[in-house]
């Protein structure tokens, strides 16, 4: 039997020329039944549309936009989101400070401080092949051994302050501490000070509209009183980073010149129940728009089927089942997850596909080596997902 008769619905796509296909982008008869699953897919009118009402909204605020990356971890993505007007990207990692600004992206600004010789070195390096890449510091000993480095290959560093904004991962405390390592910054040779990052990650996803502003409030009133101290100091007036897509229309108003949202290009389902302004119990204002594809690849107990969906694919029982909110997820080994669902919803039989809505995007891109880009069942592109593995990966 031909490898098409028995998919009735889909095409015979020559499988054997999947990679040359994609290596020339020529996608014909590439739809979603003929991927290899697990895998992440795109909805293309979703994403498109998620970038455009974040880009909209910040023109309206007005406010500037430098989006996280690390949650996509892709280059076409940020070209897409430059093009709509954001400002550069922000990063988690030298890795994915090196890949955007090797890819083009100006106005990298790393969030996490060179602690490492390692992370010195290339911090350093980057500094001198893209001089629009800023990175932040939030201790003075670390500000000393850039200094020492910056001076040796005459290098400018541009700095930011990250300050505490009630995540106690990172940052200096507010007020005076934070102004003296700023003038700190100001008085140190090759490096200049740039402004302030203040990530209210906890904020982020704090349940209710109104709950989430009321502490993205208290998360940032140290880091307004320490601007304001800055500016009555002398000290020049810099950018003021950070922000969520939980907090992206409220952090205009709360004294940030700029916002860091990542997760809104393409929501998770934790994100999703946080709840929005307009609907306190789901998070409406981004959609869904990518999905884990997977196969069901055996059934034979009631009320449950097996997936190649396991835990090396980062299943999570929190994650969601697209459109059949009646079906649960559970873990089971590396490679397999289960289904079950209670007597009524409906079922699913082997060779189904079935898509997943991911619980916690960032972990889940770093699994995976592509999005497929969909325009409905067509697949129209294949964007690579970047610095995953080895040693360029941190
Ligand atoms: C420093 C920093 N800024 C911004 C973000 C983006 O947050 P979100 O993905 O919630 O929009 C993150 C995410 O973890 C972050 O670590």
């Amino acid at each position: 039997m031909a490898a098409g008769a028995a998919f009735a619905n889909s095409k015979t796509f020559p499988y054997q020329e999947f990679e040359q296909r994609i290596a020339k982008k020529d996608f014909r008869d590439m739809t979603k039944e003929v991927l290899p699953t697990p895998c992440m897919v795109v909805d293309l009118d979703l994403f498109e549309k998620n970038l455009k009402t974040m880009a909209d909204y910040a023109k309206s605020a007005p406010i500037q936009l430098r989006p996280h990356v690390k949650v996509h971890k892709s280059v076409d993505i940020a070209k897409r989101q430059v093009a709509l007007g954001a400002i550069g990207i922000t990063s988690a990692t030298i890795a994915e400070s090196e890949l955007m600004s090797r890819g083009g992206i100006k106005g990298v600004l790393w969030t996490k401080q060179p602690a490492s010789y390692n992370n010195i070195v290339r911090a350093i390096a980057l500094s001198k092949a893209d001089p629009t890449f800023m990175f932040v510091v939030d201790d003075a000993s670390v500000l000393a051994k850039v200094e020492e480095a910056a001076v040796a290959a005459k290098v400018n560093c541009r700095l930011v302050v990250s300050v505490f904004a009630g995540l106690t991962r990172q940052g200096i405390a507010n007020g005076q501490p934070a102004v003296d390592l700023a003038k700190r910054v100001m008085s140190t040779k090759n490096v200049s000070f740039e402004g302030w990052m203040a990530y209210s990650g906890g904020a982020s996803h704090t349940k209710g509209w109104e709950a989430r502003r009321k502490k993205s409030v208290e998360d940032l009133s140290g880091v307004n009183e320490t601007v304001a101290l800055a500016k009555k100091a002398g000290l020049p007036n810099g950018i003021v980073s950070g922000g969520s897509t939980g907090t992206y229309n409220m952090d205009h108003e709360l004294g940030l010149t700029e916002l860091e949202c990542g997760s809104y290009v393409f929501m998770d389902s934790l994100y999703r129940a946080v709840g929005g302004k307009s609907d306190d119990k789901v998070y409406t204002d981004f959609e869904n728009s990518l999905s884990i594809i997977t196969t069901v690849d055996s059934k034979h107990h009631a009320g449950q089927a097996t997936i190649d969906y396991g835990n090396k694919a980062l299943l999570q029982p929190t994650d969601q089942v697209k459109g059949m909110p009646w079906m649960k997820l559970e873990k089971q080994g590396a490679e397999y997850g289960i289904l079950r669902w209670t007597d009524g919803g409906g079922e699913t039989k082997v060779g189904d596909r079935v898509e997943i809505y991911c619980s916690n995007l960032d972990m889940s891109t770093n699994c995976y080596d592509r999005y497929y880009i969909a325009r409905g069942n067509q697949i129209v592109d294949v964007w690579p997902i970047m610095g995953r593995a080895g040693a360029a990966q941190r």
